[in-house]
């Protein structure tokens, strides 16, 4: 007899209904001749402010906004990893015109040893990351902060992956002099839109300050973002723990050893397996199966489990056991 082809059912990330609530609330004070939208900006940014820990935060309508006017501060050569970064560093920094240049990497990884040895030799004046390389493996990020500080160059986190890590090692403003994110979906903080910049800079919150009146989030958003930061931490661990399982029973994974919200796989055909595991899996509302080689991933034939795009709720024991099943008969 046919061995029974099972099939998984996952749910895409959404904003949480508590959320939507505070969005839907805010829709309706709109028209309140006494209502004034600037609360929910200065709930928002004292909502990062605890996150992160920094003391200025400035939201804005978006991840890229925050890039943008992050770099727009800046007047001189940036640095970035050639790979498992973000392509909005690029774009941005070529919309600003300034001059980027990549570290080379460990699947990227960045070692602190050729940072230094680079921060010596040009005299850059920021240093863009992820927390995560590719979403997939966490950067040594306080070591790095280390030599950027005694480099001085401003470290730039973009924490979209990493906000309410509790051990504090990433999206934690004693370690980083900029952190940013998305607020976007599917992220850790998954407003649907928006995203935010924290610092104890105060010189670059004035610098950009035209850039950030420009970008500036709708009151909708800020609502949203004030209520889904509260879920930070769960939905963090909760996906962290996930990719945990999953490494431990996949042995050929990128940086098993790492942390992630992510999971990589190499393969010699990507897009047939891609094509397979879309098959098998079924993601209501979105999809988590991505193919690389990839900037914002990683330079090589692999393909992606986007873990951080499925809703917590899902990543159960069993739906795990099946997602790993799957993966070892399609790979
Ligand atoms: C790591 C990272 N940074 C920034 C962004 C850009 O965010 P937005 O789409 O809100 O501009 C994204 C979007 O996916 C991202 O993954």
């Amino acid at each position: 007899m046919d061995q029974e082809i099972k099939k998984l059912y996952l749910k895409a990330k959404r904003p949480s209904k508590e959320s939507a609530e505070a969005m839907s609330r805010v829709a309706r004070d709109i028209t309140n001749l006494d209502y004034d939208p600037r609360r929910e900006t200065q709930t928002a940014e004292d909502s990062v402010k605890k996150l992160t820990q920094h003391q200025h935060v400035r939201v804005v309508n978006s991840g890229n906004s925050a890039i943008l006017s992050v770099m727009s501060t800046l007047k001189g050569p940036i640095l970035i990893p050639d790979q498992g970064g973000w392509s909005g560093f690029c774009k941005m920094g070529n919309f600003l015109g300034l001059k980027i240049h990549k570290i080379t990497t460990g699947l990227g990884l960045i070692d602190p040893e050729l940072l230094n040895q680079k921060l010596q030799k040009t005299s850059f004046k920021a240093l863009f990351l992820t927390s995560f390389a590719g979403y997939i493996a966490e950067q040594p990020v306080k070591e790095l902060y280390q030599i950027c500080e005694e480099n001085r160059v401003l470290l730039v986190e973009d924490a979209s992956g990493s906000l309410g890590d509790t051990t504090k090692k990433l999206a934690c403003g004693k370690h980083a002099h900029v952190i940013l994110a998305s607020t976007g979906s599917p992220k850790i903080v998954n407003v649907g839109s928006g995203g935010f910049f924290s610092t104890n800079n105060q010189d670059l919150v004035k610098e950009s300050k035209e850039i950030t009146k420009t970008l500036k989030p709708s009151p909708l958003t800020c609502a949203g973002l004030s209520v889904e930061i509260k879920n930070a931490s769960h939905s963090f661990s909760s996906t962290v723990e996930g990719c945990e399982f999953i490494k431990k029973e996949l042995e050929s994974v990128f940086h098993r050893k790492k942390r992630g919200v992510n999971i990589c796989l190499p393969s010699c055909n990507p897009k047939k397996v891609a094509y397979k595991l879309r098959n098998r899996i079924n993601v209501v509302g979105g999809g988590m199966i991505t193919i690389c080689p990839r900037y914002e991933r990683i330079e090589q034939k692999a393909v992606c489990l986007e873990i951080k795009n499925l809703d917590v709720e899902c990543l159960n024991r069993d739906n795990l056991e099946l997602l790993v099943q799957i993966v070892q008969e399609v790979i």
